[in-house]
C-alpha cells in the first residue's frame, strides 16, 4: 500500500473514531439518555411538541446542587431553576440539543424565572393563527406557595422564548401542569389546583397566552398531579400521579368524553412489578407512538430527590387492550 492509500486509510478510521455524533435505537427506562453529542439529555417534567415533522423536547434544566430548603417540614428539595432546554429528534431517540428555549434570570431576584426560584413543567403549543409557539409552565417561589403559570411566546420552536407573565388562573392556585391543544384548534391548561386537592381544566384565549375564563373543577378532592392529557378514539384521557412530591406512587387514568366534561377517575394502567409505583416515576406526557397506531409512549420523570440533575427519563410503551390502557415495564424497547 503507497504512503497516500496509508493516509486515507488512516483518515478514515480517525474520522470514525473522532465522530461525536453516537446514534442510538433503543430506548432504555431509567437509564442516562444522551443526545448526539454523547451529553445527558437534561429536559425533565417535560412535553413533547411535534411540527413540521420534527419532535421538539422541552423540559427543566435541573443542574448544580440539591439542597433540602430547611425551614419546611416535607421534603422541598430543589436546585437552582435552570431554565428550559430544548431537543429535537427525527425518531424520538436521537436527540440533538438546541439550546436553552427559556433562560433563567441570573441578576433580578424578584423575576419570575429568576435561579431562586422553581420553573417546572414546561410544555409548549403551536397556534395556528399566531403562528407563535406558546409556552406554559409551573413558576413558584423556593416554598411552592406562589403556585402560578408562566407563559412565553417565540416565533421558532426552539426559541429563544420571550417571557410574557405569571398569573393565578382563574384566581386560582396553579402547580403541576399540562397542556392540552384539541383537533378543532382550541387549547386548554390543566392545573393542579386549591392547594393541589382539585383540578381546573382551563380553556386557552384564541392566542393561548392567557386563561378565556371558561373553566371548570375536576377530579375535586382526589389530590392529583403531574397531567399528561391525550385523545384516543374520541375519549380524553389523563393520566397523573398522587401527590406524595418527588416520591413515586401509584398512577391513575382518568376519562371523559369531553374536555371540560365530567372527569372520571378509572383505573391504574400500571400491570407488573413495581407498577405501584409507576415503576419509579412520576407521569409528565403522553405521546401517540408514530410507528404503533393506537398506541402511546408514556413519559415520565424518574426523580433523584437528593441529586436532581441525575433524574432520569422513564418511556415506557401504552398499549389499548379492550379499550383499557395498559403499561408494562421493559428494560429495552425499541419505538419502531
Ligand atoms: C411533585 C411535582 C414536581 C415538583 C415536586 C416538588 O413531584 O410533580 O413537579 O414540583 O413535587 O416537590
Amino acid at each position: 500500500m503507497g504512503v497516500g492509500k496509508i493516509g486515507l486509510v488512516l483518515g478514515l478510521i480517525f474520522t470514525l473514531f473522532s465522530c461525536s455524533e453516537v446514534e442510538q435505537a433503543k430506548i432504555q427506562p431509567g437509564e442516562i439518555f444522551k443526545d448526539i453529542d454523547g451529553n445527558p439529555i437534561n429536559a425533565h417534567g417535560g412535553g413533547i411538541l411535534l411540527h413540521e415533522g420534527t419532535y421538539y423536547w422541552y423540559g427543566e434544566m435541573k443542574q448544580g446542587e440539591t439542597w433540602r430548603v430547611p425551614y419546611l417540614d416535607w421534603e422541598c428539595y430543589r436546585c437552582n431553576a435552570g431554565g428550559v432546554n430544548c431537543y429535537s429528534s427525527q425518531d424520538l431517540v436521537n436527540w440533538k440539543h438546541e439550546g436553552v428555549a427559556l433562560a433563567a434570570a441570573k441578576i433580578d431576584l424578584t423575576h419570575d424565572l429568576h435561579t431562586s426560584k422553581v420553573i417546572e413543567r414546561p410544555k409548549v403549543i403551536y397556534n395556528d393563527k399566531t403562528q407563535k409557539f406558546v409556552m406554559w409552565m409551573h413558576i413558584d417561589s423556593e416554598d411552592y406557595q406562589c403556585a402560578r403559570a408562566g407563559v412565553a411566546i417565540s416565533d421558532t420552536p426552539q426559541g429563544p422564548f420571550t417571557y410574557l407573565k405569571s398569573m393565578r388562573p382563574n384566581a386560582s392556585m396553579s402547580r403541576d401542569m399540562t397542556l392540552f391543544k384539541d383537533n378543532d384548534g382550541k387549547a386548554y391548561h390543566f392545573y393542579s389546583s386549591e392547594n393541589n386537592k382539585t383540578m381546573h381544566v382551563s380553556l386557552l384565549n384564541d392566542e393561548y397566552t392567557a386563561p378565556s375564563g371558561k373553566y371548570k373543577r375536576i377530579l375535586e378532592m382526589e389530590s392529583r398531579e403531574a397531567p399528561a392529557v391525550w385523545k384516543h378514539k374520541g375519549q380524553y384521557y389523563m393520566i397523573s400521579s398522587g401527590c406524595t412530591g418527588w416520591s413515586p406512587n401509584p398512577a391513575q387514568i382518568s376519562i371523559c368524553d369531553s374536555v371540560m366534561g365530567d372527569w372520571k377517575t378509572v383505573y391504574d394502567p400500571c400491570e407488573g412489578l413495581d407498577a405501584d409505583k409507576t415503576f419509579t416515576s412520576q407521569s409528565t406526557y403522553v405521546l401517540p407512538n408514530p410507528n404503533r397506531k393506537g398506541e402511546y409512549i408514556y413519559m415520565g420523570d424518574r426523580w433523584n430527590k437528593t441529586n436532581l440533575e441525575d433524574s432520569r427519563y422513564v418511556w415506557l410503551p401504552m398499549t389499548f387492550e379492550k379499550g383499557k390502557a395498559k403499561i408494562t415495564w421493559h428494560k429495552e424497547w425499541n419505538v419502531n
